[in-house]
C-alpha cells in the first residue's frame, strides 16, 4: 500500500535532495552557471527557475515539438537557455523583459550561450508588447514568469494565442505558498488557474512553488 505521505512529495525534498537531483539530471555547462549566476553578480534579485524547473520546461518543449515560444519575464535569461536549447535550429523564442537593465544581462547571456540569433528579447512591458507578437503566432508554447498580478491576462492571451496541442506554462503557481490568500497577486493566481481548464488539459505540478501546465485543446 502506498504511503499516505507521497501524496505530498514536498515533504520529502529539501534542499540537498533537490540540489543532489539537480546535479544528476540537470547539470549546468558554462553558459547555464553563467546566466544562473549573474544576477548575484549584477545587483539583479536572485530569483531564476531552479535548474529542475529550467529542465523541466526544456523536456516539455521538446515532447511538444516547440518551434515558436513566447517567454513572460526574462531576469538574465536563465530559463531561457534552457527553453531556446530545445528548439530546432528554424526555430525561435521571444523572451519580454520590462527592466532594460536585466535585457541587457540576459542578451549577454544569451550571445555567450550561442544563442543570440534563436532567441529575441523585447524590452517593455509584456501587456502591451504582447500584441505586437501576435503576428508571428500561433505560438507552441508559452512560459509565464513575471508579475503575478497579471498572470489571469496572460493565461487568457496564451489560450488566444497558442495552437492545439502547444503548452501554457506558469511558475510560481502556489503565489510562494500564499495562493488562497487576498493579496492581488493570489487573486490573479487563483483565476489563472481556475480559467486554464476551460481551454486546456491541466495539471499543477507539484514543484516547490507549483508549475501549472496545461496543454491547449
Ligand atoms: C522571476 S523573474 C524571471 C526569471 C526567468 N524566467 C528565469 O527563470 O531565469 C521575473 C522577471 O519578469 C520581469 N517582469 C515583471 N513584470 C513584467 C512585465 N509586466 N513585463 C515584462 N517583464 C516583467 C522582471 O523585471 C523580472 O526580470
Amino acid at each position: 500500500m502506498a504511503d499516505p505521505q507521497s501524496r505530498a512529495g514536498a515533504r520529502y525534498a529539501d534542499e540537498k535532495l533537490l540540489a543532489w537531483t539537480a546535479d544528476v539530471h540537470a547539470p549546468h555547462d558554462r553558459a547555464l552557471e553563467r546566466a544562473f549566476t549573474s544576477p548575484g553578480r549584477e545587483g539583479m534579485p536572485p530569483i531564476s527557475v531552479g535548474p529542475n524547473e529550467g529542465r523541466t520546461l526544456q523536456l516539455l518543449l521538446r515532447l511538444a515539438g516547440a518551434r515558436r515560444v513566447i517567454e513572460i519575464g526574462t531576469l538574465a535569461g536563465y530559463s531561457t537557455i534552457w527553453m531556446a536549447r530545445a528548439l530546432p535550429a528554424d526555430g525561435h523564442l521571444w523572451t519580454l523583459e520590462r527592466d532594460p537593465r536585466h535585457a541587457e544581462v540576459a542578451r549577454g547571456n544569451l550571445e555567450a550561450a550561442g544563442l543570440a540569433d534563436r532567441v529575441t528579447v523585447v524590452v517593455g512591458d509584456a501587456v502591451e508588447e504582447l500584441a505586437s507578437l501576435e503576428g508571428h503566432g500561433p505560438f507552441c508554447a508559452v512560459f509565464v514568469d513575471a508579475d503575478k498580478e497579471r498572470y489571469d491576462r496572460y493565461g487568457a492571451w496564451a489560450a488566444d494565442n497558442l495552437r492545439p496541442g502547444g503548452l501554457l506554462i506558469g511558475d510560481n503557481a502556489y503565489f510562494f505558498g500564499r495562493l488562497l490568500g487576498d493579496e492581488a497577486g493570489a487573486v490573479a493566481m487563483r483565476g489563472f488557474h481556475e480559467a486554464t481548464p476551460a481551454t486546456f488539459d491541466s495539471v499543477c505540478m507539484p514543484t516547490p512553488d507549483g508549475l501549472l501546465v496545461g496543454i491547449r485543446r
